[in-house]
C-alpha cells in the first residue's frame, strides 16, 4: 500500500517536471525564433524555474529525515548485529568480526518493535545487504563496502522469517548470496 503510494507521488512529480521542462524547452526555441522580444519567456522561464526549485526543496525537506539513515538517529539500539559480506556469503554475529578469521551465528534472532542497528562492512568487493519481509517484500537496504562501516536501523514490525539478499552485482555467484534471521 505504502509502495503503490510512493510510486504513484513518484508519477505525478515525474508529470509535473516532463511538462515543466517541455515547456522551458518550446519557450526557448520561441525565444530563439522572435529575437526582438527576449524578456518575456526569460522571465517566464525564470518564474518556473524558481516554483520548480521550491517544490523540489519542500519535498527533499520532507522526505530525507524519513530515509533510514536519519530514522531513530537519537535512540540507542537494542541489538546491535555486526555484518560481513564475503564473495558469497553473509557472516552475521552479535561481536565484532575479525576479518582475518572471519565467523558468525548461523541462527539470529531479533526483537520485534525494537531499534535493531546492522553495522555493515565487506570483506572484499562491493556488495548489497538488502532485506525481505516473508511477503519478500523489500523492506530497507544498505551498501556493504570494503574499508567502511555503514549503519543501517531498522524496527521490525512483523515477526517471520526475513532474508537477507545480495543487491549488488558482486561476480559469478552474486544470486545464491543469501542469508536469513527470525524476527518474534
Ligand atoms: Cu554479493 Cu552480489
Amino acid at each position: 500500500m505504502q509502495q503503490q503510494s510512493i510510486f504513484v507521488l513518484f508519477l505525478v512529480l515525474a508529470g509535473i517536471a516532463t511538462i515543466v521542462f517541455t515547456y522551458i524547452f518550446i519557450s526557448s526555441k520561441k525565444a530563439a525564433a522572435e529575437e526582438k522580444g527576449m524578456s518575456n519567456p526569460l522571465k517566464k522561464r525564470f518564474w518556473f524555474s524558481l516554483i520548480l526549485f521550491v517544490i523540489l526543496t519542500i519535498f527533499i525537506t520532507a522526505t530525507i529525515p524519513k530515509s533510514p539513515y536519519y530514522l531513530f538517529a537519537d535512540e540507542t539500539p537494542a541489538r546491535v548485529i555486526h555484518v560481513s559480506a564475503i564473495q558469497f556469503q553473509f557472516i552475521l554475529s552479535e561481536k565484532a568480526i575479525d576479518p582475518e578469521n572471519p565467523s558468525g551465528e548461523s541462527h539470529i534472532e531479533l526483537p520485534i518493535n525494537e531499534l535493531v542497528e546492522f553495522r555493515v562492512t565487506s570483506l572484499d568487493v562491493n556488495h548489497g545487504f538488502a532485506l525481505y519481509d516473508s511477503s519478500n517484500r523489500l523492506i530497507t537496504q544498505v551498501q556493504a563496502m570494503p574499508g567502511y562501516v555503514n549503519r543501517l536501523r531498522h524496527k521490525f514490525k512483523d515477526p517471520g522469517e526475513y532474508k537477507i539478499l545480495c543487491l549488488e552485482y558482486c561476480g559469478m555467484a552474486h544470486q545464491v548470496m543469501r542469508s536469513s534471521f527470525m524476527v518474534n
